[in-house]
């Protein structure tokens, strides 16, 4: 069935607002009109940061990040909720608590979890001064927050004993998200994606960032709903950019790899170029297809099964 016109608009008008690059400095104010609004992003914006939480939790699993199961998990600026559910569905939770801006939003996503984990008690909390989550989860929230909003934020993490924190692909979101990485580094341990705790080498150079690109789930391909509403939107469901970085208090049983691969390679006939994250710089490392042609073949069709590679 064709998507009802009810729908596009909503997600058009969130679309148009995340996207409005003419906003500058301004935060947005709530733009969570109705439950119908949280329903459309949900189906469709959300799906997509879904699958990058998806990436996310795989690469923590690899790390060897302990489940959650009995422990209190905060989703800060929930939105509908997208980052909890998949949290929740990867590693457990004895418990939810689902925060926003917007009541409206921190109530939809309590009963969204609630109907997909009815064993795992979650709430809407409409304050975090006093929390002290064990795992916090923070999704595409940091470009919008003022810098009293990232303070508060940064205190959060500081008291949180765990820290999730995905956000878009984009420069300046990721180089935001690195700076706050860098501030309290000295307190964690990095998970992933960085394989040191060195300041972040993607901040040296006003051109580089740390971004990533997540596959789609097979929905993308497969839900007819799914896919002639991104066809409507105009939205390619195959281009999942995002950064992250994920904080622990404890250490994890996985070391680090030596290097991580960045963003996508850049490939040619004969060879693919990848930006690797050392502890010193970004490196360029060549992948020939003459001497390595099952990576180069990797690089080339599922680019974002290689995290690591050696250093050139
Ligand atoms: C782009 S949505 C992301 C929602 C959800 N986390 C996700 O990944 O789908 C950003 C959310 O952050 C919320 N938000 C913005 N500023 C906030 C603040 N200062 N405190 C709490 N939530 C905030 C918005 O209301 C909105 O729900």
């Amino acid at each position: 069935m064709a998507p009802s016109q009810d729908l596009l608009a909503r997600v058009e008008r969130l679309r148009a607002l995340f996207l409005d690059e003419t906003r500058g400095d301004r935060t947005l104010g709530d733009y969570w009109r109705d439950d119908g609004d949280l329903a459309a992003y949900d189906a469709v914006l959300g799906a997509r940061i879904g699958w990058k939480w998806d990436a996310v939790l795989a690469e923590c699993r690899d790390r060897g990040l302990p489940r959650a199961d009995g422990l209190r998990v905060l989703d800060h600026g929930c939105g509908s909720g997208i980052a909890a559910r998949r949290f929740v569905r990867a590693f457990g939770a004895g418990s939810v608590s689902c925060h926003d801006r917007s009541p409206r939003a921190a109530a939809f996503a309590a009963r969204a979890l609630q109907a997909e984990f009815a064993g795992v008690p979650a709430h809407a909390v409409d304050r975090v001064d006093g929390l002290q989550p064990d795992v916090l989860l923070v999704s595409h929230v940091l470009g919008e927050l003022d810098a009293d909003a990232e303070a508060s934020l940064r205190a959060l993490i500081a008291r949180s004993r765990c820290a999730i924190l995905v956000e878009p692909g984009s420069r300046a979101v990721s180089r935001r998200l690195s700076a706050l990485r860098d501030a309290l580094v000295g307190e964690f341990h990095v998970v992933a994606p960085c394989p040191h705790r060195a300041a972040c080498p993607a901040l040296a150079d006003a051109a580089d960032w740390c971004h990533f690109f997540a596959p789609p789930g097979p929905e993308a391909f497969t839900n007819g709903d799914f896919v002639r509403t991104a066809r409507a939107l105009g939205i390619d469901a195959r281009a999942l950019p995002y950064s992250f970085v994920v904080l622990s208090r404890e250490p994890v049983a996985v070391a680090p790899p030596a290097h991580r691969v960045l963003g996508r390679p850049r490939l040619d006939k004969h060879a693919a170029t990848v930006q690797l994250c050392t502890a010193a710089r970004l490196a360029d490392t060549v992948v020939e297809k003459r001497t390595a042609p099952a990576l180069w073949r990797t690089l080339k069709k599922a680019p974002a099964g290689v995290r690591s590679l050696p250093a050139p």
